[in-house]
């Protein structure tokens, strides 16, 4: 049966309001964690993504029970009777590596194929590895399996690493929960999934500091329990969206996000010329002005501009007026909506870490091809500014972030549907 293809009849100015669901970089890890509670977790504010049900097959591969009602899920971790995840489950989600140090956490014996490249470039996982050997994991590599084990409890290490990873950050932390002693991390991500992760695991009995600074500190303790938690929204998926309204010269009101999450993207879209307007909970970007080219925007860990933003941004900048360059300093091959997006007739020159775009008039659209997650989502906002219809296929790659973007965009107005 062939994939569904989206189709969009651009030209529509979108108008109104979004509810952002909770962040898929987020509640990944954090489903991974429920593994060390040994007790019953329900996690809310969990998205309908096709990566959170692949992290629901990969819990009860393992043996736990999980069960999803709306976007709440339920998980009781109490039996875990495998350490050990199938291939066939590790290809299907690269970011599946986080249950690495969950279970060499809870178990001190973890057995899993090595995370393929991805459409990014390779994904490496040194730092991952190093780090919990630091914590004394003995980790043996074959033919792309790993299999680690911890001959006896964590009794915690002083571990720097040589950049802020944030899986890498996220292993250390999960592996490092039970046990003794005192866990250092330097150069940790501040990403703040990162925090969610911590808060969620506080909230069932860890005893973690510094989570959104460089230095976070992880103190073991003998048990967890299990907790209820709620997610924070999605910031990508927010940005997304404001890209929508930017590049189609909308408005949109954004509920159930976290502005301070966002000051490096929002400073872009404002550098674009839109207004943007964050409240507590809400953010209400307008576009009524021409768009402006932005001279230099750079991808850098947090709190800098994040990569995922990346090709969104470089969607919207097509349509800017005037020349802005993308330096893209996390991924080696993060500019894959480039071709895709000329084909619509963007003027986008991408050469290694940089990419130079000059505004244009006008898209015009046609068939497109998704190749990564972001990179689809970047395709769909070409496809809203374009005229005509422009198609995007393989959306298996946007479903793994956005929920049902196609149904969110068309109630603020986007003529857009999914067959
Ligand atoms: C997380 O990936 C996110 N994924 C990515 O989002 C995001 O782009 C990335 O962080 C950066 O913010 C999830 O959280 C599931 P990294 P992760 O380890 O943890 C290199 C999306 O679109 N590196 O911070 O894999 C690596 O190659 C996805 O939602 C090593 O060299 O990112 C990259 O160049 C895409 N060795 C850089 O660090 C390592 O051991 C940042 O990677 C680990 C990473």
């Amino acid at each position: 049966m062939t994939e569904s293809k989206l189709y969009i009849e651009g030209g529509r100015k979108i108008s109104g309001e979004i509810g952002v669901h909770g962040a898929k970089n987020s509640v990944l890890p954090v489903l991974a964690a429920t593994l060390l509670s040994g007790g019953v977790c329900v996690i809310h504010n969990c998205p309908a993504l096709s990566d959170v049900f692949s992290s629901c097959r990969i819990l009860r591969s393992l043996g736990c029970k999980c069960r999803r009602e709306g976007n709440t899920v339920e998980i009781d971790s109490g039996s875990i009777s495998d350490y050990e995840i199938s291939e066939q489950l590790m290809r299907e989600m690269r970011s599946s590596i986080v249950f690495l140090g969950a279970i060499l956490g809870r178990l001190r014996r973890c057995r899993l194929s090595f995370p393929g490249g991805c459409e990014l470039g390779p994904r490496p996982i040194d730092i991952h590895l190093s780090g919990l050997r630091r914590l004394g994991a003995k980790i043996y590599e074959d033919h792309g399996v790993l299999d680690c084990t911890l001959s006896g409890a964590v009794t915690g290490a002083d571990i720097t690493l040589t950049l802020p990873s944030v899986g890498a950050t996220e292993n250390i932390m999960l592996a490092a929960v039970l046990g003794t002693g005192e866990t250092v991390i330097r150069n940790a991500a501040r990403e703040p999934e990162i925090a969610d992760l911590a808060g969620f695991l506080n909230a069932c009995g860890a005893d973690i500091s510094g989570q959104g600074s460089s230095t976070v500190t992880v103190r073991g303790v003998q048990s967890l329990h299990g907790a209820e938690y709620t997610v924070m929204p999605d910031r990508i998926v927010a940005a997304t969206y404001m890209g929508a309204a930017a590049i189609t010269g909308g408005e949109l009101m954004l509920k159930g996000v976290r502005p301070s999450d966002m000051y490096s993207t929002v400073s872009v879209f404002e550098q674009m010329g839109c207004g943007v307007y964050p409240y507590s909970d809400r953010i209400y970007i307008s576009a009524k002005k021409p768009l402006q080219a932005v001279k230099t925007v750079r991808t850098m860990p947090y709190p800098g501009f994040p990569t995922d933003c990346q090709p969104i941004v470089m969607a919207v900048l097509t349509k800017a007026k005037g020349t802005s360059v993308i330096v893209e300093n996390i991924f080696e091959n993060r500019f894959r909506a480039a071709p895709e997006l000329r084909r619509l007739g963007a003027d986008i020159k991408a050469e290694g870490k940089v990419a130079v775009i000059e505004g244009v008039a006008r898209l015009s659209g046609t068939a497109t091809v998704a190749t990564d997650l972001r990179a689809g989502a970047a395709l769909v906002l070409g496809g809203l500014a374009a005229e005509g219809t422009t198609t995007v296929s393989n959306l298996h790659y946007i479903d793994r972030g956005y929920e049902s973007i196609e149904t969110a965009l068309r109630s603020v107005g986007a003529r857009i549907r999914r067959n």
